[in-house]
């Protein structure tokens, strides 16, 4: 029988992983700047949190969830994104308590699953990074949280990048708009792509965000969003705007981008890379306020902002950009053990390398002293010991800089010794 993994899904083989670990070394570097704090809550929720958090006239919850029953007939579902299980972790663990600094600022890391089709940069199981700001309204928040997923694209050495603004509104403009939408589109009914003929009652919005081209022909001329918003909503879009500006990050405002996930409102954003390497207009980044949840989900009334990327798309398009990610930790020394005999001290010596601090490796299989070189070689080892019969004999080994190709004596007593990690030092100081 040949096992398969799921479709959609990806194993993370060994040659992968030095990408991922810089992504997220980067990443928790930008995020410690700005305060985030890291919080991890279950891969998998009850089906309800995200039909009630995400909408369940979104896709994601009405096609591409995972749900299932467990043995003692639950539903749940493995979560789709992050937003709604950390507004529920916020909710259910207190995090609003007065004592407790606000804004509070978490971030989060891991697996997503989405029945999606997949496809280059489209998988059911991704992984994601996102935040989320609790408790403050002011549009500082909105741009900080912005111009850090942007300086942190920039560290990981992405240039190619465009940034889409937009607003929503309240609820009460967007129940207003809603209705313009509506009759402007009802005319174009029978031209419309069946997708956007099912949301044009459901969920019209979703319409502007069509990527069928009739659909993007009969929406150029739509009424915008921007046209119905609240006093409040639009203070709050142009102040914004003006420390975007002040910021000097680059922006577009984009009055068709609505996003696929219901908890919006006011300020949304993506960050899509331009680069002709990878098909254009590819979303890395996505996020916005989300004022009504956590009252929603039970909570205090409380503002958030926050963002995920895609951890997989950033690999593509950082591999296509050819960004050099820096490779592993080499390995400090390799030990080649010449006959059986000295099975025992190589052992020895591996061990007491790793005590000191050290990365070691040892060959396994009797080879050749010349194949044991050669490994040494492909491993990127710095130093190499060799310890064959008469050196054992003597109590000693060589000792090889990989770099320089010098080689001395040394004593096993020396390389036992504590003392060993300052002759490594020494050794290769150059
Ligand atoms: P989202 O736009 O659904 O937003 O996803 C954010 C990012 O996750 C996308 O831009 C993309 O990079 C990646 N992504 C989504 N689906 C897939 C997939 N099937 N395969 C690979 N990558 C994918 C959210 O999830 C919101 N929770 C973001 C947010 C946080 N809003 C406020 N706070």
């Amino acid at each position: 029988m040949n096992y398969q993994k799921p479709k959609g899904t990806a194993d993370i083989l060994p040659s992968e992983i030095a990408g991922w670990d810089y992504i997220e070394t980067v990443a928790k570097k930008e995020l410690a700047k700005y305060g985030f704090k890291e919080i991890r809550t279950p891969l998998f929720e009850s089906f309800d949190l995200f039909s009630r958090g995400v909408g369940e006239s979104s896709d994601i919850v009405s096609k591409e969830m995972y749900d299932f029953r467990d043995k003692g007939n639950r539903h749940l579902a493995l979560r789709p994104e992050g937003t709604a299980s950390v507004v529920r972790a916020y909710v259910e663990n207190k995090l609003y308590a007065p004592e407790i600094i606000k804004p509070v600022k978490l971030f989060y890391k891991g697996p997503m699953f989405r029945y999606e089709r997949p496809q280059s940069g489209r998988m059911r199981q991704f992984h994601q990074l996102g935040v989320e700001v609790f408790g403050s309204k002011n549009p500082a928040t909105d741009v900080e949280t912005i111009a850090l997923a942007f300086k942190l694209f920039n560290s990981l050495g992405l240039k190619e990048l465009k940034l889409l603004v937009n607003s929503l509104g309240d609820s009460q403009a967007r129940v207003v708009y809603r209705q313009a939408l509506i009759e402007y589109l009802e005319p174009f009914k029978e031209e419309l792509s069946k997708d956007s003929q099912i949301r044009l009652y459901k969920n019209p919005l979703r319409v502007l965000d069509s990527k069928d081209k009739i659909d993007k022909e009969i929406v150029k001329n739509a009424p915008s969003i921007l046209n119905y918003l609240s006093e409040d909503s639009k203070r709050h879009f142009s102040e914004v705007q003006k420390m975007l500006e002040a910021l000097n990050i680059p922006y577009e405002i984009d009055t068709t981008m609505v996003r696929g996930l219901d908890y919006y409102s006011d300020t949304i954003f993506e960050i899509l890379t331009t680069s002709k390497n990878f098909g254009s207009n590819t979303t890395i980044c996505a996020g916005g306020r989300y004022d009504g949840l956590v009252e929603e989900m039970g909570g205090p009334e409380t503002p958030g902002f926050g963002f995920a990327f895609g951890l997989e798309r950033l690999l593509l398009i950082m591999k296509k950009e050819e960004i050099t990610i820096p490779s592993e930790k080499v390995l400090d020394v390799y030990v080649v053990g010449i006959g059986e005999e000295t099975n025992l001290e190589t052992l020895k010596i591996v061990e007491a390398l790793r005590a000191n601090d050290l990365n070691a490796e040892r060959d396994f299989l009797f080879r050749k002293p010349k194949a044991q070189f050669k490994t040494a070689d492909k491993s990127n080892a710095r130093l190499v010991i060799t310890i064959g019969s008469s050196e054992l004999a003597e109590k000693k080994a060589r000792i090889k800089n990989m770099k320089t190709g010098g080689e001395q004596s040394i004593s096993l007593d020396e390389i036992y010794s504590p003392s060993f990690k300052n002759i490594f030092n020494l050794l290769t100081s150059d």
